[in-house]
Formats: structure tokens, C-alpha cells, sequence
């Protein structure tokens, strides 16, 4: 069991909690996740640990209501437990001075990029961040980002904040202008780092992404989270969540994302309609 001791809602259906669970924040590192269930019949899901704080035994999860679990867990509050929390899982990110870094948070993918660019920043590299949200209303963590960044950089859909475009406008805006960066970490939808790799690929930047597959036991047993990278088998849970994001097969995995599309439609369907009748009695 672990208590939620402090709930902020962030943006539109994107949650915080900060969690006791004081064996996994002992741990934790960069790029590392944590697998939770919620109640004995339900689903695990895999969340990033956006924050450890050792000292009071915590971490920090991020999330946005997309599904039937994530409601269920945005509708926790302070004082409740959530079952049963794995972690840390997958390999941390490998934090060293690589000189000038650009990373990239699309959405939700800001949380897992926090930490990284933390700790990188502490290694003197140079940290510029792109982070893009749908509008101003769902841009996430700015103050904290900006912190661990030399340079925020922020676009929105919309333009009602920042540069009005996609977060790659502003890579290619930075790479144009004469930046030849020694890392990129992309952390967001699919259809966002594969847009980063193809524009990174052709320009011989190395770029490493955090890939988000479908996952159920979060330790290499089920093989729900097999993905293609340079042409082998890799699990993402034991041998990622990072991976070099030109080897990554971005359609195979786009398309293993949405096997359980139509149940996982109807899931939360159904949920929705449990709470509208419960509401009802
Ligand atoms: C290593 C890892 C770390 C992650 N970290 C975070 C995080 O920090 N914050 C966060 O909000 N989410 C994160 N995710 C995604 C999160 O696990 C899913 O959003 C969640 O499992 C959805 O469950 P659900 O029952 O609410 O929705 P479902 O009903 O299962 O799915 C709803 C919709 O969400 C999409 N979806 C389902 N599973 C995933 C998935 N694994 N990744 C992306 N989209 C999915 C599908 O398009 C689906 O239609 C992470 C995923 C992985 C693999
Ligand atoms: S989640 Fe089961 S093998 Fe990775």
C-alpha cells in the first residue's frame, strides 16, 4: 500500500501525486518507472517517477486521465492508497557530460524529461528544453523546466502562449541557425519522436527517445511491450524505456499501441457510464 500525500491538478485531466513509497525513492534514478495497480482487479499501469525526494521517503507520478485506470487514479485523493506500486523499473538514463543537450517534452512526456535534464544540468552539460502543449491551459512544469534549462524554448498548437508550432519547428529553427547539439532526448506521443528522429536522422544528431508500448507485467515475462530497434527484439521494460531513436520501428509500435484500442474504447465507456448511473442513485 502506498498513501497519496499530496494531490495538484496541473493542467486539464493531467494529475500530480506525491506518493510514500520510501524503498523505491531510495532508488530511484532518471528515466526510471514505477508499475501500479490501483485495486485487486485492476489493471497495472506503467508511470515514470517525474521525482524522488530520499530524504521523506517520496516520489512524484504525472498523469494524464486517458483511459479507464487513469480515471479511476485521478479520482483518488490525499489519505487514500493505491494497492500495490513496483519499482524502479528499466534502466536509468546514463547522465553524463555530453556538452550541449536539446530536449524535447511533448504533452505529458515533460514529466519523464524533468528529472533527466535535473541531472544532466548538474553535469555541466548545456540544456536547452522545447516542451509543446496543445495551449497555454496544458503546458506543464514551465517554472521547474526552466530551472534545470540554460534555454525553454515553448510552442503551442494554438499560439496562445509561446511560438505558435510544433516543438520539431523549433529544433529545426535551433539546428538551421547553426546549433549542431551533442545529444537529443525527444519524450512524448509517438507521432512527435518520430518526427524528431526523421528530422535528426538526417542531420546525424544523436537522439534518444522513451518509448511508451503497452505493458502488463513490466518485468520481460509477458511480452506485451516488444518493440523493433536496429532490427532485433527488445522489451522495453527491462531493456529500455531509452532507446537510440533512429534504430526505433515507430510504425510497429504505433501499431502494437492500438492492438486493445476497441477494448480499452469500451473500458472506459463503460466506466464513465458506472459513475453517471452511480451518480444517479
Ligand atoms: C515506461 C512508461 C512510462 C509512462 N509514463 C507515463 C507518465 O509519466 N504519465 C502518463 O500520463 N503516462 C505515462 N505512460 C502511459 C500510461 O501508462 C498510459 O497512459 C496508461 O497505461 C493508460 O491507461 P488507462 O487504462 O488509463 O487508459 P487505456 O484505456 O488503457 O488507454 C487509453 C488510451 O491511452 C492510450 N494508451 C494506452 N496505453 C498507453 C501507453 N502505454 N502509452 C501511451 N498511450 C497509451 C491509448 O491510445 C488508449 O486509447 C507511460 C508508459 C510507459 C510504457
Ligand atoms: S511489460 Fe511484460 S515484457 Fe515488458
Amino acid at each position: 500500500m502506498a498513501q497519496i500525500i499530496e494531490k495538484r491538478e496541473l493542467a486539464p485531466g493531467c494529475k500530480l501525486f506525491r506518493v510514500e513509497a520510501p524503498l523505491i525513492a531510495a532508488k530511484a534514478q532518471p528515466g526510471q518507472f514505477v508499475v501500479l495497480r490501483i485495486e485487486e482487479t485492476g489493471e497495472k499501469i506503467p508511470l515514470t517517477i517525474a521525482q524522488a525526494d530520499p530524504g521523506n521517503g517520496l516520489i512524484s507520478i504525472i498523469f494524464q486521465e486517458v483511459g479507464k485506470t487513469t480515471l479511476r487514479l485521478g479520482e483518488l485523493g490525499v489519505g487514500d492508497e493505491i494497492l500495490d506500486i513496483v519499482g524502479p523499473l528499466g534502466h536509468p538514463t546514463l547522465i553524463d557530460n555530453y556538452g550541449t543537450v536539446v530536449a524535447i517534452g511533448g504533452g505529458i512526456g515533460v514529466a519523464p524529461v524533468y528529472p533527466i535534464i535535473s541531472a544532466l544540468k548538474k553535469q555541466e552539460n548545456y540544456i536547452i528544453s522545447i516542451v509543446g502543449a496543445r495551449n497555454k491551459n496544458y503546458l506543464i512544469l514551465e517554472e521547474e523546466v526552466n530551472e534545470a534549462s540554460h534555454q525553454l524554448l515553448i510552442t503551442t498548437d494554438d499560439g496562445s502562449y509561446g511560438r505558435h508550432g510544433f516543438v520539431t519547428d523549433e529544433l529545426r529553427r535551433l539546428v538551421e541557425g547553426g546549433l549542431q547539439p551533442d545529444l537529443v532526448i525527444a519524450i512524448g506521443p509517438l507521432v512527435m519522436m518520430r518526427a524528431v528522429c526523421a528530422f535528426t536522422k538526417k542531420h546525424q544528431l544523436k537522439t534518444l527517445v522513451s518509448l511508451n508500448p503497452i505493458m502488463v507485467d513490466g518485468t520481460g515475462m509477458c511480452g506485451s511491450c516488444r518493440v523493433t530497434v536496429g532490427g532485433h527484439t527488445r522489451f522495453v521494460c527491462v531493456d529500455g524505456p531509452e532507446f537510440d531513436g533512429h534504430q526505433v520501428d515507430f510504425e510497429e509500435l504505433k501499431m502494437r499501441q492500438a492492438i486493445y484500442h476497441d477494448e480499452e474504447e469500451q473500458a472506459t465507456e463503460r466506466y464513465k457510464q458506472s459513475k453517471l448511473s452511480c451518480g444517479r442513485c
